[in-house]
């Protein structure tokens, strides 16, 4: 959500900026903006829209040269999208000017105050009330940009990434971070100041991610100078050796990075296993796991925290974690747990389940759950992210850079770490027989492949795609492993084609939904041979009935269904708990069709930012 990016040092600012809003435009964002120093004075273009339209504005409003500047994509929380609202911002004396993502939550006060003292506002945004705080600090107590960006935050209560520069010193830019992710490359005589890596990754592999309550002064001659903004005290710089690389975070030759993270999925998964999995010898390694075996053991109940997709995986996680480890599992949005007064104890296990590990709710539900005494597990796919440095312990998903803000690769590996971890754990709780165990890993070994022919269904459901793309609403059936299933399914289709669909498990259609279904009406039915195979085709048989459009989801080879369907998808055959790593593909490319098919930004959608660092 929203994207910074900054530089300092001896090459030209401009291109690289430009190319890092580019890389960060994933995230989500409806305005971009970028501030120069050209040496002499600062230079400012900004514009509602695409990077793409900030190129050409900028190009004619200021000249592009300088080797000092700030870069922003907006992600509106304050304020319409329009060129005013976007960033950068200037403070009233025009000396300081401010990129920020997050949010003030008391702007609304502060502004007030600020008027008062003679301040005006252009904007509507928090964050022009912000540089004005930091103005007015500056100018009342004579003090540094440093300091008055230290004073200024900790009036501040919200979340923030910020970058801020003054004209009357552009050798420095200072930057802060409380909820918000902010990182800096370390170059030969020069820095990058990025929301992630991807800006930076051609420049240099030495970074320092900026963790909560952190403020760093950089500057091109002395280096990065890292303090806590509430007390002042001096952290010693914490260099990391990034293992991203270029090639990850580009296209590779498909026309959008959710196609291709749809067809990495049997190499993330892979990957996921790397290490883990030695079926061989019927092992399965997770450090993170080994070393807090008791906790899991002595646990009364698991509780996982998420939000959108990563929630949809946590629900597949309670079907495997109860039947293979017989462990009580709670799901939960993290964004309700955090604000309902949950009742947590010092023998539960929080399992938070985060792609970018940034998610604000995710991360405030752990928070909370730690400071109730309970163990916090990670399973990020981002390393280094907020919630992975946050939680006690975590197993990383390995899936490689996702960047279509629709989820998919990362869904299918949180599935995979999760049936391994339940995997685990039913074996030391001995609640699976070893040769179940066995007959799990060799089924587990085989997904990747099996992922790969799911995949070959692509060219039929573009065909289904093609016969469906113009309806206006969908639903989607599953039950029990299949049904989180079905939820992915419905949420994939909203997020970039925009057409209304909805997830039910399929018993449960007869108490409500089944209203909705006349001939118009496409039901996708997840209807594998292993999942209470019977029962959905008794659902299909009312639907059908009701001259719904049937798509079935079916296993190889099944012939019950595709008499009553009026399309089937085949997927390989599996053991249950492991069937929606298979069932989930159809879905995925269904949508990524029809939004193609429609005209939509299948890689940006509206409205939706890849990591949610807002409330
Ligand atoms: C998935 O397609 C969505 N864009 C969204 O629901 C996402 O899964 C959610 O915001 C959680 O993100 P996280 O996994 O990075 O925490
Ligand atoms: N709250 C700020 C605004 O609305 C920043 C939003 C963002 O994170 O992009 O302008």
């Amino acid at each position: 959500m929203c994207g910074i990016v900054g530089y300092i040092g001896h090459r030209e600012a401009y291109p690289i900026i430009l190319k890092g809003l580019k890389r960060l435009e994933y995230r989500g964002y409806d305005s971009a903006g970028i501030a120069l120093f050209d040496g002499t004075d600062l230079k400012l273009s900004k514009t509602k829209g695409k990077v793409a339209n900030l190129e050409t504005k900028l190009e004619s409003e200021i000249t592009t040269h300088g080797s000092v500047g700030i870069g922003h994509t907006r992600w509106a929380t304050h304020g319409v999208p329009n060129d005013v609202n976007s960033h950068p911002h200037y403070s009233n004396s025009g000396d300081l000017v401010i990129i920020h993502n997050g949010i003030i939550e008391n702007y609304e006060s502060l502004k007030k105050e600020l008027i008062k003292r003679g301040y005006v506002f252009k904007s509507d945004t928090d964050t022009e009330v912000l540089v004005n705080l930091i103005e007015d600090v500056k100018k009342n107590e004579q003090i540094k940009l440093g300091k008055a960006v230290q004073i200024a935050l900790n009036q501040v209560v919200g979340a923030y990434a910020i970058a801020v520069f003054d004209r009357n010193k552009p050798n420095e830019i200072v930057v802060a971070r409380l909820g918000s992710p902010l990182a800096i490359g370390i170059g030969d005589d020069e820095f990058f100041i990025a929301s992630d890596a991807s800006p930076f990754i051609e420049y240099t592999k030495n970074a320092i991610y900026l963790e909560d309550e952190e403020m760093a002064i950089v500057r091109r001659d002395k280096g990065v100078k890292i303090r806590k903004i509430h007390d002042d005290s001096l952290v010693d710089p914490y260099v990391q050796e990034l293992q991203l690389n270029l090639e990850q975070i580009e296209k590779g030759g498909y026309d959008h990075f959710m196609l291709k993270e749809i067809y990495e999925q049997p190499s993330a998964i892979l990957d996921t296993f790397r290490g883990r999995l030695l079926t061989n010898e019927a092992i399965i390694k997770m450090a993170g796991v080994e070393d807090n075996m008791k906790k899991f053991l002595n646990a009364d109940r698991i509780i996982i925290v998420a939000c959108g997709t990563s929630w949809h995986a946590g629900l597949v996680a309670e079907y495997i974690f109860e039947d293979l480890a017989r462990i009580p599992v709670e799901v939960e949005y993290a964004s309700e747990f955090r604000y309902r007064n949950p009742i947590i104890t010092e023998k539960d296990v929080v399992i938070a389940i985060s792609q970018s590990g940034e998610t604000a709710d995710t991360l405030a539900a752990i928070k909370l759950a730690k400071s109730k005494g309970a163990f916090v597990f990670g399973v990020c796919n981002v390393v280094g992210s907020s919630i992975a440095r946050e939680a006690h312990a975590g197993a990383y998903t390995h899936a490689g850079p996702e960047i279509g803000v629709a989820s998919t690769k990362a869904f299918t590996t949180q599935i995979t770490v999760l049936t391994l971890i339940a995997l685990r754990l039913s074996r030391a709780k001995g609640t699976i027989s070893s040769s179940d165990y066995r007959h799990h890993l060799i089924e587990l070994e085989l997904i990747p492949d099996k992922v790969k022919k799911a995949l070959e269904s692509d060219d039929y459901v573009k065909t289904i795609a093609e016969i469906y793309k113009d309806v206006h609403n969908f639903l989607y059936l599953g039950r029990g492993y299949n049904f989180p299933v079905a939820l992915e399914g419905a949420l994939k289709l909203k997020e970039i084609s925009y057409i209304h669909a909805e997830g039910y498990p399929a018993a449960e259609m007869k108490h409500g939904p089944i209203a909705l279904i006349d001939e118009n009406m496409p039901i996708v039915v997840i209807a594998t041979k292993k999942g209470h195979y019977e029962k959905v085709v008794s659902n299909i048989q009312e639907i059908k009935s009701r001259k719904g459009k049937i798509i079935g989801i079916v296993t190889e080879g099944d012939t019950q269904v595709k008499e009553l369907a009026d399309h089937v998808i085949e997927v390989p055959e599996t053991i249950e708990s492991l069937s929606p790593l298979l069932t989930t593909i159809p879905l995925q490319l269904l949508s990524y069709h029809i939004a193609l098919m429609l005209g939509k930004n299948v890689d940006q959608p509206r409205n939706l930012a890849k990591a949610v660092t807002v409330e």
